[in-house]
């Protein structure tokens, strides 16, 4: 499948626009198809599993779509565990890695039998006292390593809270000991959007100290995290060389050591990452309309029908996401600041490059698709935008645009 294929034209992004109204969510079903197949294909013939983690996006038209082609998924709340499920997930490909959660939540996912990885000796204890051998549990270790995007998004660095931290190994294991727990994975996940694929190999070096530790494993975890391109040279993760490089750490190990590292009964290790942004940032459109020109000293505002409400990565992290203007591709390209339409400061876009605006234009924001709708808010009572999912060259509502009566559904008028 070329890259043509898998984007979608500006001329089509308008006519979704005019369809369904603006601001709008498109996700492309075969751009997330595409990159799953980057993923096997790199590690075909190798024992390797990908869970979607779907706090990137969890409309269960996507999360069908993932299970479709093939993917597990990776939980990191007990309702995403019942959205997989309601998608039809069986409880075996469904992983929650939960991060400082009440254990009821952890009862709960192992009354709904799926996979389970704990993030503190303080729910591991109490997962013991409960369960004891009776039901495998993966443990989420902090490896101490500094990776990712911005700080917002490192977790496995030596004062993030994820994780119990690798110090600490001893006393996961008098838990072991204690209880007979059945650690049936080790799971590290360092950080998003990491193109540096020697991070995942020191983590899994990091790991290869500890499994001999624990005689029941059967899977390390890896986690998600692999960078996708937001600006025009910015590329993604290798997945190729990442594989290469796995395979190659275990056959390293393996010559050392003089016996390649496997888990329980001999086996060997299965390995699993939870990639997010990789399968469907790329696959998302965000479109908007110009509301409004202001020229003034500072710049030239270019006012959308949205908001930090909407889209929250450009506030929150500094974020990037290319902006174009689709109603005007041959216009003169002019410097422009793109803000929003909140009751504070908004901006999208700061001094950016963009064909001539013109109010009544549609300007898509691309790679929208991981954590845009996800991370979106009523701030200032507005509606959150409608999404449509774009397959084999039909386009679906999947989701509508709130009313006027979901602004009051929760509440209670006295
Ligand atoms: N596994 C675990 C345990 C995670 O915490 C995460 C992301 C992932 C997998 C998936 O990471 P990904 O492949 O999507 O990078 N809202 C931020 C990203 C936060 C990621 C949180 N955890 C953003 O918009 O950049």
């Amino acid at each position: 499948m070329s890259q043509q294929e898998t984007q979608l034209s500006p001329e089509y992004l308008i006519t979704l626009g005019q369809q369904f109204g603006t601001p709008l969510y498109v996700y492309h079903a075969e751009k997330i198809k595409e990159q799953y197949a980057k993923l096997t294909t790199a590690f075909r013939g190798t024992n390797t599993v990908f869970f979607y983690a779907c706090k990137a996006l969890t409309n269960v038209n996507i999360l069908r779509y993932i299970y479709s082609i093939g993917a597990n998924v990776d939980c990191s709340s007990i309702n995403e565990v019942k959205l997989a499920l309601h998608a039809g997930f069986p409880p075996q490909r469904i992983l929650y890695t939960s991060n400082g959660i009440g254990f009821d939540e952890i009862v709960e996912a192992q009354a709904l039998g799926v996979i389970i990885n704990i993030d503190s000796l303080s729910n591991l204890e109490k997962f013991g006292q409960k369960f004891g051998h009776s039901y495998p549990v993966g443990v989420r270790l902090r490896p101490n390593i500094m990776a990712g995007g911005n700080l917002k998004i490192s977790t496995g660095h030596d004062k993030s809270k994820f994780g119990i931290p690798v110090d600490q190994t001893d006393k996961i294991l008098a838990l072991v000991g204690k209880y007979g727990l059945r650690i049936a994975d080790l799971h590290i996940h360092t950080g998003s959007e990491i193109k540096d694929v020697d991070v995942f190999v020191k983590g899994i070096e990091i790991l290869f100290d500890l499994i001999p530790k624990f005689k029941e494993l059967q899977f390390i975890d890896l986690g998600g995290g692999f960078k996708v391109p937001y600006k025009e040279h910015d590329g993604e993760t290798n997945i190729t060389e990442l594989a290469q490089k796995v395979e190659q750490a275990f056959a390293n190990h393996a010559s050392v050591n003089g016996s390649p590292v496997n888990g329980s009964g001999g086996r060997p290790l299965q390995v699993w990452f939870e990639p997010g942004k990789f399968l469907v940032s790329e696959c998302g459109y965000f479109i908007t309309k110009v509301n409004v020109m202001k020229d003034t000293d500072a710049a030239t505002f270019v006012s959308v029908d949205s908001g930090f409400n909407h889209l929250i990565r450009p506030m929150f992290y500094d974020a990037y996401h290319r902006i174009e203007n689709i109603s005007n591709p041959t216009g003169a390209p002019k410097r422009y600041s793109v803000v929003g339409n909140i009751c504070e400061t908004d901006t999208f876009a700061w001094d950016r490059t963009i064909n001539e605006v013109r109010e009544g234009d549609y300007l898509v924001f691309y790679n929208a698709g991981a954590y845009g709708f996800e991370m979106s808010s009523n701030f200032n009572s507005r509606y959150k935008p409608a999404e449509v999912l774009v397959k084999e060259g039909a386009a679906h509502l999947i989701r509508r645009r709130d009313t006027f009566e979901d602004l009051l559904r929760n509440q209670i008028e006295l």
